[in-house]
């Protein structure tokens, strides 16, 4: 089963501006590009930074926390996160809690991220969620 959920109207949304909507207890990423919307949940499949916080380019969006890009038309990952100096030397640490978060960021996958289908009927715009 699948449910319509109303989200914004279309004209709250400017173009390549992505914004967070709170739809159904979950936070649902948005994006208009040109007569396209996108519509992802709005967790970033690494370590959940919202990803409406991320620079978004050309059907791209890559998180603002540790540079982890996904496409915007299946929530599919584009490339992983990456831990620039010093988080990639903390596994490395003398000190043990900042060895073990080390490892944990490192043990940390990039995993895809959930997309929704988008409709626009009266220029409202809908995502499909399964009910
Ligand atoms: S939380 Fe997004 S890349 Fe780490």
């Amino acid at each position: 089963m699948e449910k319509l959920v109303r989200v914004c109207h279309v004209e709250e949304l400017e173009h390549d501006k992505p914004r967070c909507y709170r739809v159904e207890n979950m936070d649902i990423f948005i994006v208009r590009h040109w007569a396209n919307i996108y519509a992802l949940e709005n967790r970033c499949g690494h370590a959940g930074a919202p990803l409406h916080r991320g620079e978004y380019t050309d059907g791209l969006i890559v998180c603002a926390l540790h540079g982890a890009a996904y496409r915007v038309e299946s929530g599919e990952v584009e490339w992983e996160a990456i831990l620039p100096p010093p988080m990639s030397e903390y596994s490395k640490s003398e000190n043990p809690r900042i060895r073990l978060f080390g490892e944990l960021l490192e043990a940390t996958e990039t995993l895809p991220i959930k997309s929704f289908p988008v409709t626009v009927q009266d220029d409202v715009v809908y995502i499909t969620l399964p009910y």
